[in-house]
């Protein structure tokens, strides 16, 4: 039985006899070029692989053309057996690009992988593995590739207490407690995961953070972490609480232009670097949400960001600053507070300084418009935060893809800087120049043995390592993949599987939150339909954000209304500003719309929004369905876990559509369309 503990490296034997003698053949003789715990990692891997594969251990020859079959190394390894073309090409692919194909040594050819580092051989080795995986190797095929994305990287939002902010899928894998004595397997299983999807920094800690991290203890404990990833390319990042200098520096005072804090943070850092001497920087959250910042002392977040980013430099670190912030006090639309907060700002920030913006503009709600801060900014580098635990998507019952969502969102036209401009292209740096790239995403991995909760939720941390690697990679190339990697190769399981995949997003969406209705769920745990939800803050009340009443609903952000649309280039105003030309799917994102509305397909505003959340419930349906099709196909463990789990997202779905329609309906006071299942 599968317990789903492998992912989508669990290696299987070969049937295909040719490619069986064509691999076994590689891997009886193996040559690296040089040595370093990179190249261990590596012949760890294709232990592994091998093992499974053709049942037998691979061989590393000691000396370079006796017998060697299969070649690894850099390119600088490998100069004397290339040449200057060969070399001048492969050099262009950057510090994590790699190449491989044929190489001719001393009159022969040979399978060759050649990195500019040895962390590219790593990515070209976990390459190679799927090509034999998915059957699609060919050793005289050239292949060759590179990341768009410098830093691409897992947010944990993990306490030291072990329990994980958002997390769904047990506790956290970081056993401070036994660190930085024992070394969990674990740990090496996770950097394998990370490193064959192309992961290469981690945050480890939440960002409501702890200042406890940054004491010796915790350090030496991170310390031992980073150590272990080290050979697979990861760099450690932590949280850094802003008012650290008065929890653990005795300080009577956290305010960044005060002299006693920056020799705090200076000397701290220091100290880390002292044990993590290529720790990656700091990951900040600050004024927002009742976080501690620099607006306590009347400064403003380029001079927060700054001071930290002066004490990293020296060392080659960075400072991440979190973009979401908002506040209650605030009466202006909570869409609107991160630009009004960071546009004046732009240019002010220090080069080792990356603001990061959350995808949308409120909170990883199941569908966002665009942040409008992408291509607001163009002075300072920005960088991009998914969610890929599902705090608003159904958490660990529903089965929900994401890379559909985060395709949308990266192919989605910004207009600025430039007339051509995507989210992806400002994240490429394509626009600006910027250098150092980031991708981001909040991990979705707990203690539950299969890491995610949900078997399927494997899907959206590797479909998250691909899009952070190629932001033009499509939801669908990744979801064949996976599944082929995760599953099998027969035809049928990927073509379903794949349908499930595509179909799960706007699925979701439809029995949630459809036509640009957002933040309507249960209050605080943020599971479940809770459209009624009052009291407290505002801007945590669901009517804050639909805006129902006798008349119609939606947030009206025009022009007329809170004016947020007004934040996005030119072109998107004007595409956006009609009710009747905006796309469907933000709708009532950006106005508020009479009940009677009619919308492109002749329904009323009111029927397709009922129509929306019964197309949810019976695509829930058909997933089920599919499902059940494939049973004799799939392992009988991972089989039935997925179909108890979809039994409950049913339900779910049900529990939904009822609940905002029938709460909707007070509103509305108009019947359900006849030919839906009635809510009741
Ligand atoms: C959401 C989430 C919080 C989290 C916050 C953040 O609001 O519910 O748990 O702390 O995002 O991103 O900082």
């Amino acid at each position: 039985a599968n317990d789903g503990y492998k992912l989508w490296m669990d290696y299987q034997k070969i049937e295909n006899l040719e490619l069986k003698t064509e691999v076994s053949d590689l891997l009886s003789n193996i040559y690296f070029f040089g040595k370093n715990p990179t190249y261990e990692a590596i012949k760890n891997e294709l232990k592994l692989a091998s093992d499974s594969w053709i049942g037998r251990s691979p061989k590393f020859s000691q000396e370079r053309l006796t017998s060697a079959k299969f070649y690894l190394g850099t390119r600088e390894e490998f100069s004397q057996v290339l040449s200057l073309t060969q070399q001048a090409e492969i050099k262009a692919l950057g510090e994590d690009g790699y190449w491989m194909g044929p190489v001719e040594i001393e009159g022969k050819t040979y399978f060759s992988i050649i990195g500019n580092k040895p962390v590219g051989v790593l990515y070209g080795t976990y390459k190679w593995i799927k090509t034999i995986q998915t059957n699609t190797f060919s050793k005289d095929t050239e292949f060759s590739d590179s990341p768009k994305i410098k830093l691409r990287m897992l947010n944990h939002w993990d306490n030291l207490d072990r329990t994980v902010e958002r997390g769904y899928a047990g506790f956290s894998i970081w056993d401070w407690h036994r660190l930085p004595g024992y070394i969990d397997p674990r740990y090496i299983d996770y950097a394998r995961a990370n490193a064959s999807i192309g992961i290469n920094a981690v945050s480890l800690t939440n960002v409501n953070a702890n200042a406890l991290i940054l004491t010796t203890d915790f350090m030496k404990k991170a310390k031992a972490l980073a150590d272990v990833f080290r050979p697979y390319g990861i760099k450690v990042f932590l949280t850094a609480r802003f008012s650290a200098p008065m929890q653990i520096g005795g300080l009577e005072t956290a305010d960044p232009l005060n002299s006693e804090v920056i020799d705090f943070w200076k000397k701290k850092t220091d100290e880390i670097y002292s044990f993590i001497p290529d720790f990656g920087g700091f990951l900040v959250k600050a004024n927002s949400e009742g976080q501690p910042g620099p607006h306590e002392y009347g400064r403003n977040h380029a001079e927060g960001a700054n001071m930290l980013a002066d004490a990293l430099s020296p060392h080659g670190g960075l400072l991440i600053w979190r973009a979401f912030v908002y506040s209650h006090e605030d009466e202006v639309d909570r869409h609107m507070q991160a630009n009004n907060e960071f546009e004046p700002l732009d240019g002010k920030f220090k080069d080792n300084v990356i603001i990061q913006i959350k995808n949308g503009a409120i909170d990883f709600q199941p569908r966002e418009p665009f942040h409008p801060l992408f291509g607001s900014i163009n002075k300072t580098n920005v960088g991009m935060e998914f969610q890929i635990t599902q705090e608003y998507l159904g958490q660990a019952t529903n089965l929900v893809y994401l890379a559909p969502m985060w395709e949308e969102v990266l192919k989605s036209k910004t207009y600025k800087p430039s007339p051509a401009s995507t989210v992806g292209s400002v994240l490429e740096g394509k626009e600006t120049g910027q250098k150092t790239t980031l991708i981001a995403g909040v991990s979705n991995i707990g203690t539950d043995r299969n890491w995610t909760g949900h078997l399927f939720a494997q899907s959206n941390w590797f479909a998250f390592g691909k899009l952070a690697w190629n932001p033009e990679a499509t939801s669908a190339e990744i979801a064949e993949e996976w599944t082929k990697l995760t599953f099998s190769q027969n035809q049928e399981v990927v073509s379903k599987v794949g349908e499930i995949l595509l179909v799960s997003y706007e699925t979701a969406v439809n029995y949630m939150t459809p036509l640009g209705l957002h933040h309507i769920m249960g209050r605080s745990h943020h599971y479940g339909p809770g459209p009624w939800v009052v009291g407290g803050r505002a801007d945590w009340t669901a009517p804050y954000y639909h805006q129902a009443d006798s008349l119609g609903i939606g947030f009206d952000r025009t022009i007329d209304g809170s004016g947020a649309l007004n934040q996005y280039a030119p072109e998107v105003v004007k595409n956006w500003e009609d009710p009747h030309q905006i796309p469907e799917k933000y709708l009532l994102w950006f106005h508020h719309v009479p009940w009677d509305f009619e919308l492109s397909n002749g329904n009323t505003l009111w029927e397709e929004i009922a129509y929306h959340y019964d197309q949810g419930v019976k695509e829930v349906r058909q997933m089920q369905k599919t499902w059940d099709s494939l049973e004799s196909q799939i392992d009988p463990e991972e089989f039935d876990h997925v179909k108890q789990l979809l039994a409950i997202q049913e339900e779910e779905a049900e529990w939904w559509r009822n609940a905002c329609l029938l709460y909707f309906q007070t509103f509305s006071n108009r019947p359900f369309p006849s030919d839906i299942e009635q809510p009741e």
